[in-house]
């Protein structure tokens, strides 16, 4: 399962277990059409390949998280599901609890350094704490505290969006004054 940039992380790995003789079945979602990205890569490398965008301007209408619903309740059995996109996946792991099935999700926390020291990605997983950076990102779904580490996230939520008010971005910038 990928949401949205997420599905360029998560096309590797199917593309990986398709190669290899893995039934693959593969549930990406993304906010609209103008966003959908690497379907034709998905398409060779899935034994099944469903795509959902939140306005329904592409594929069905609705979350990956209706469509694995879906495809469970129609009968498929899951032996892992993979969940690769923002912390919003959070909803994956609910709707896949249920069943049993195993559910490993690769984590995107704020991350600074990358080396372990800053503790920028620290996260609970199973009680202990982690650091997605060095100890991940993936990890067991069921066992990740989302609570707390969607609060983490959301600390500097007001700073960034007062930030976005004044802040240009230098790159954007050039390319502005470059199509001019
Ligand atoms: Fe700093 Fe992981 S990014 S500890």
């Amino acid at each position: 399962i990928g949401g949205g940039v997420g599905c360029a992380i998560a096309y590797p790995v199917a593309k990986k277990l398709f190669e290899q003789g893995t039934e693959v079945h593969s549930i990406v979602g993304f906010r609209n059409k103008d966003l959908v990205i690497l379907e034709d890569e998905f398409k060779s490398h899935s034994s099944k390949y469903v795509i959902v965008t939140d306005d329904g301007s592409y594929g069905a209408k609705g979350l990956v998280t209706d469509a694995l619903k879906q495809l469970i309740e129609s009968g498929e059995t899951y032996d892992e599901v993979i969940a690769i996109g923002p912390l919003i996946m959070k909803f994956v792991v609910a709707a896949v609890r249920p069943t049993g099935i195993p559910c490993d999700v690769s984590m995107n926390p704020i991350m600074i350094d990358g080396t372990g020291m800053c503790g920028g990605c620290r996260l609970t997983v199973g009680g202990q704490t982690k650091f997605a950076c060095v100890d991940g990102p993936d990890f067991d779904g069921h066992k990740v505290d989302y609570d707390e580490l969607m609060s983490r996230n959301s600390v500097y939520r007001e700073r960034e969006a007062e930030e976005r008010k004044t802040h240009i971005c230098r790159i954007q910038k050039m390319g502005e004054e470059l199509i001019k």
